[in-house]
């Protein structure tokens, strides 16, 4: 059985390199094919549009290659979920929702944008010059991308943890307000990827201009690794294996036994060509034949596209029905089955009331209103009429005692006593 949901996305404004492979690609397209892990993996292109504005050949270029590398290191599109953010409208209607349950005062405190804030402070430039709002909004687009599939785990770099934060926080405070619609994820942190060096030995990053790409041809990794920075220890003099970007780089790809035989060449002096040379055979076996299915698929790229939207398609079967349920939860609902109050005749209130509807979802749904018309209580989608009719008779037998055990799938409108009260009044009368 599925027990466990895992999701990630990675953002779509560059060319996959190692670092990404190392800490993103390899470890998700291993989970997901773990059989107790039900997965949604995607390309994060509105995110893109946050760092690549004014952009857009780079970021139509870079959703092709990730979707490619995605591919070609053995994600299942059958297997799992793998779609694009942007064919998926439910997501940026559940930002909005949650934008509306976020505080300022917590994005202010997200690191990217404060980043930012502090670099102009320290320019002694407007505390927001550059800022655009979509990176003040970063943290919010985040969670709706991994509330929208009540996602548990949710494995990201150690620069994403606070998102999973926030996002836990976002979460908490709808489901405060709304009832218990979310749950509350997880950040999966893989502990090598922080740490992936790249050519000059800091962090293998974009931004530093230092990366590996992943699928390079042949001769340009060859002549990548070469240029990796080592120090000028000549051959036999023993070398260091701490803080040896190679050293580090190696291990990332070899297995425990040819990772201690490489340090016990390091202690031997080995060559540095030599190690580089040692290095690149290892990446080479293991890349080579996924640079094969990659340069194929980037061939191709209408197969992606077909492939993607295949992906949307199944993504939307979930996101679809949640966000209707979500609407309704917030008050975003038809008109037509508003239960509008009979005037009051005689100053005789009629009775609080149980009605039952069923929503352009196909779920079955209820809710308890009050005497005025006024919402008290209001059900989650049921697979069945029956089954929403059966926790009615329920909360009518039971009253507020069923309530507690039923919360999940209700959402309180008004404090309990009032609805603890109304629910008395069906034992009472016996209606
Ligand atoms: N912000 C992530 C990054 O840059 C990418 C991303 C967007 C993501 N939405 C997500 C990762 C949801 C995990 C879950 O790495």
């Amino acid at each position: 059985m599925k027990t466990q949901r895992v999701l990630t996305g990675i953002t779509t404004s560059g060319t996959p390199h190692l670092g990404n492979y190392v800490g993103a690609i390899r470890p998700t397209v291993r989970a997901s094919r773990l059989p107790e892990v039900e997965s949604f993996y995607f390309l994060a292109d509105y995110h893109a549009l946050i760092k690549t504005s004014g952009d857009p050949a780079r970021v139509q270029r870079s959703t092709l290659e990730i979707a490619a590398t995605w591919l070609a290191c053995g994600l299942d599109p059958e297997r799992v979920t793998f779609y694009r953010q942007s064919d998926i409208p439910e997501i940026p209607e559940l930002t909005w929702l949650l934008t509306c349950v976020t505080g300022k005062g917590v994005l202010n405190r997200a690191h990217a944008y404060k980043a930012s804030v502090d670099k102009n402070n320290a320019a002694g430039e407007d505390p927001d010059a550059g800022v655009t709002a979509g990176l003040f909004m970063y943290p919010v687009l985040m969670a709706a991308d991994i509330l929208m599939f009540n996602a548990h785990k949710v494995p990201v770099g150690r620069d994403q943890i606070q998102h999973i934060e926030m996002a836990r926080d976002i979460a908490s405070s709808f489901n405060h307000l709304y009832g218990d619609h979310f749950t509350l994820p997880e950040a999966v942190i893989e502990e090598q990827v922080a740490t992936l060096p790249g050519l000059d030995g800091r962090k293998m990053s974009k931004s530093y201009d230092n990366t590996i790409p992943l699928f390079v041809p042949r001769e340009q990794l060859r002549k990548l690794i070469m240029g990796i920075l080592t120090d000028s220890r000549v051959p036999g003099e023993p070398k260091n294996t701490e803080g040896s970007a190679l050293f580090q780089l190696y291990q990332a790809f070899a297995s425990a036994d040819e990772t201690a035989a490489l340090a016990k060449a390091y202690a031997e002096g080995i060559a540095w060509g030599d190690a580089k040379q040692m290095l690149f055979e290892r990446l080479d076996q293991e890349i080579t034949p996924q640079r094969e299915v990659y340069d194929r698929l980037m061939q191709d790229p209408a197969q992606i596209e077909k492939t993607l939207k295949a992906g949307a398609e199944k993504a939307r079967g979930t996101a679809s029905p949640f966000t209707s349920r979500l609407r309704e939860a917030v008050g975003l609902r038809r008109l037509d089955n508003v239960s509008v109050s009979a005037p009051v005749k005689g100053g005789k209130a009629t009775a609080p009331a149980f009605k039952q509807y069923r929503e352009s979802d196909g779920q079955f749904y209820f809710k308890l209103v009050d005497a005025t018309g006024q919402l008290l209580l209001q059900s989650a989608g049921f697979a069945s009429g029956k089954d929403a009719a059966q926790t009615i008779s329920k909360l009518r037998q039971q009253g507020y005692a069923a309530l507690a055990e039923l919360h999940p799938s209700l959402a309180l409108h008004v404090d309990t006593s009032t609805v603890e009260a109304a629910l008395s009044h069906f034992r009472e009368t016996n209606t």
